[in-house]
């Protein structure tokens, strides 16, 4: 059974966050309501205009004679982004802006832990206000739709639930500090190729099941105070000035009543994005003054072009934010926040330790035993490698950053002999007068190999800490393949050859092709972007002092033809619009509908325990379908499991994929220890998006309920008849 301590934590967690959720967005606050009225009653069309757009770089314009503040925006989200130019993205030159650098999105995703993505958001929000910023560019929950994305690992996951579960509780942590969060890029950012110009097309459908349920459960019950619109176009219109995202969907279904900026440079006109329904332009390539919604905007009212009701609610939207960030009202009970403590490095590792993936383990290879293993050979630039700079706009000026070799080398002491070698070089690029652009190796690549040989021959393990790194996994740019960059296969194959317990660290944010290496390596291990306290966190994981937890929120495909839109030719630029044929059949949905092998499922995930789960029980009532059953420690470590259910629809009135995520509980249990555990689904979730009536539609018939360790992994089944 769960232990007494934890029923007590996670009630006081159910209360803390369903208090939070109660506002709601929609929620009318008719004091609030009249205040804001009030105040924009009082204001003239030139100091409504100063509030709509970008008077710096990172703020708009405030209203000094009515106490109206400016607000002050900085990216985000892993940490604060140092202090930058007024007028360009040059850095501002500070030397007090060394921030808490916390591990990415997907590494928040890979942890399935609610009460973690809530401590990181509010370490988050609490540094950013001691910054002195009023919000939080971040978190970005677009759909990880190709492997190839840049920006995939700023995002969560490839399905909407977990993306929808981790978000709320995490937007809900920053805003607690009186910083509002920003949801972005809304909507269909999956790609950075072309991302200003292209134009997608999705059916309404896959947008309402798939695209947007993060976003909704960031306004509705994460009560998020800001969203950013994104650069991309959908369906002909740019997301900044898309009527159908911005006003019938975000305001007048969603009833969001914070406010919407454009991304850095996506506002494309006046009248049109103004009607439909962009509230603050940020980052244009021009004077301040002639931005869109600046001097533009006063003479589109003054021709009728856009009306004074509009512009309203426009100011009303930043008012809201303002006054729920407490900058104006009860400005005296604003949080002060903190900057760079050690409990946000607490929070850090704690992240970082439950995001860790143990993908692969023959022979129980890991955890390493310290009393019997004398020297270690570590290989790879990535146990060298500092990555929180990198990605750019979500990079951090880190206050510290340790490394996975300095990770190691803090736990083995003098006990152990560790022996480094890169490896494999980064090799970097160099531009030519004619503007192409050469690699210029630095090392001689067979040298190396040879000497990772030498070493890894004398060890009784080999450590390869591979993967990519942010010249690959970065904002503005997607991956040109899912190769293994450099010549890191050759080295994870040749000191494979030599050495029996070689371990293979993957430090990625996106997928990589496994095919040349998964039969030679015995182990591997996903690390992600992990933060500050990344490299403490894996060598915990290594040496068996933390028992790895983390699920992937995303499939590994074994090749980047087996995923949807590369297997439909459904990935390209601006040249023609991009159909996102694969529909709902996005990330494993399509790979269990097409009955392909993975390399490593969605949610799969080893532990240096086993969990054996029984009794599965589902009973329904009118409104939510309750499933129990039991998990036990089968093993002889303490250890946490991941939980997932997904339910397979009937699928007699549409295509409804072979299996949909719906719940998940993540359980600790001590060895031999069991629990019983309670998921509950609304009938709600249990609809499909019916395009003909524009609204969810709930089939009747026999649902299959399943329990899985990963979505390939099922453990317990049970029917429900929903009638
Ligand atoms: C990015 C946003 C970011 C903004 C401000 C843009 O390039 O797409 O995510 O918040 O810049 O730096």
């Amino acid at each position: 059974m769960i232990r007494k301590k934890n029923l007590l934590l996670s009630f006081a967690l159910i209360v803390l966050f369903s208090t939070a959720f109660a506002g709601g967005n929609k929620h009318k606050d008719s004091a609030l309501d009249k205040k804001i009225s009030a105040l924009v009653s009082q204001m003239t069309l030139q100091e409504k205009v100063n509030l709509l757009h970008g008077n710096t770089m990172f703020t708009n314009g405030g209203c000094e004679r009515l106490g109206i503040p400016q607000l002050k925006l900085s990216d985000g989200p892993h940490g604060v982004r140092e202090e930058i130019s007024l007028t360009s993205f040059r850095s501002a030159g500070w030397t007090t802006d060394s921030a808490s650098y916390f591990p990415t999105e997907t590494a928040v995703a890979a942890t399935w832990n609610r009460n973690l993505a809530f401590k990181q958001g509010e370490a988050l929000g609490s540094e950013f206000r001691a910054r002195g910023k009023d919000v939080m560019l971040g978190p970005g929950v677009n759909i990880i739709r190709t492997p190839l994305g840049g920006r995939n690992f700023e995002y969560l996951s490839e399905d909407p639930l977990l993306i929808s579960e981790m978000v709320v509780p995490y937007i809900q942590g920053v805003q607690t500090n009186d910083v509002a969060a920003c949801v972005k890029h809304f909507a269909l950012n999956n790609q950075e190729l072309d991302r200003g110009t292209v134009d997608v097309y999705v059916s309404e459908r896959a947008l309402r099941e798939i695209y947007l349920p993060g976003f909704k459960a960031a306004v509705q019950r994460g009560n998020v105070l800001t969203a950013m619109s994104s650069y991309n176009k959908f369906r002909g219109d740019w997301c900044g000035e898309n009527h159908h995202l911005l006003t019938d969907i975000l305001r007048k279904e969603w009833g969001f009543k914070g406010m919407v900026m454009s991304d850095w440079g996506g506002t494309h006109s006046t009248v049109k994005a103004a009607n439909a329904g962009l509230d603050l332009e940020m980052g244009t390539w021009r004077p301040f003054n002639e931005f869109y919604f600046a001097d533009p905007l006063v003479e589109a009212v003054k021709k009728g072009e856009v009306s004074m009701q509009v512009i309203d609610e426009k100011v009303s939207h930043i008012l809201w934010t303002l006054f729920n960030t407490k900058q104006i009202g009860d400005t005296l009970k604003r949080k002060s926040g903190e900057f760079v403590t050690p409990a946000h490095s607490k929070v850090a590792y704690e992240v970082a330790k439950e995001s860790i993936v143990l993908l692969k383990n023959e022979k129980n290879i890991l955890p390493l035993n310290r009393d019997s293993i004398k020297t270690i050979a570590v290989f790879g630039d990535n146990a060298t490698r500092k990555h929180s700079e990198g990605g750019f706009s979500s990079g951090v000026k880190s206050k510290y950053e340790i490394t996975p070799l300095e990770g190691i080398k803090s736990r083995v002491g003098d006990d152990i002999k560790l022996n480094y070698s890169i490896g494999y070089e980064k090799v970097t690029s160099h531009t030519n007068e004619d503007g192409t652009r050469v690699l210029v190796p630095k090392y001689n690549a067979d040298s190396l190999l040879r000497a990772a040989v030498k070493i890894a021959l004398q060890a009784d393990a080999a450590i390869i800490f591979a993967g990519l790194n942010h010249d690959f996994d970065t904002e503005s740019y997607d991956k040109k393949d899912m190769n293994l960059p450099y010549t890191q296969e050759d080295l994870i194959n040749v000191v494979a050859k030599v050495n029996p317990n070689t371990i293979v660290v993957i430090t990625a944010g996106s997928p990589i092709d496994f095919r040349k290496i998964e039969k030679t390596t015995p182990v591997i291990v996903w690390s992600w972007f992990n933060g500050m306290e990344g490299g403490n966190a894996i060598a915990d994981v290594i040496f068996g002092n933390v028992n790895p937890s983390g699920k992937m929120p995303f499939t590994l495909p074994e090749s980047l033809e087996q995923s949807p839109a590369h297997a439909l030719g459904n990935y390209h630029g601006k040249e023609k619009p991009l159909l996102y044929e694969e529909d709902i059949l996005v990330g494993y949905r399509w790979f269990d509908a097409k009955g392909l092998k993975p390399a490593f499922p969605f949610g799969h995930g080893l532990s240096y325990t086993t969990f054996a789960y029984s009794d599965i029980k589902v009973k329904q009532n009118k409104k939510e379908v309750k499933v129990t059953f039991t998990i036990q420690n089968t093993g002889d470590r303490a250890g946490a499991e991941v939980a997932q259910l997904y339910i397979s629809a009937p699928g007699k009135e549409a295509l409804r994929p072979p299996r949909e995520l719906k719940g998940f509980e993540k359980i600790n249990l001590e060895p031999g220890k069991d629990a019983k555990v309670e998921i509950k689904i609304s009938k709600d979730d249990l609809k499909w998006y019916n395009e003909a009536i524009k609204d969810w539609q709930l089939e009747k018939g026999k649902y299959r309920i399943e329990i899985g360790a990963s979505s390939r992994d099922i453990k317990l089944k049970n029917d429900i008849l929903i009638k």
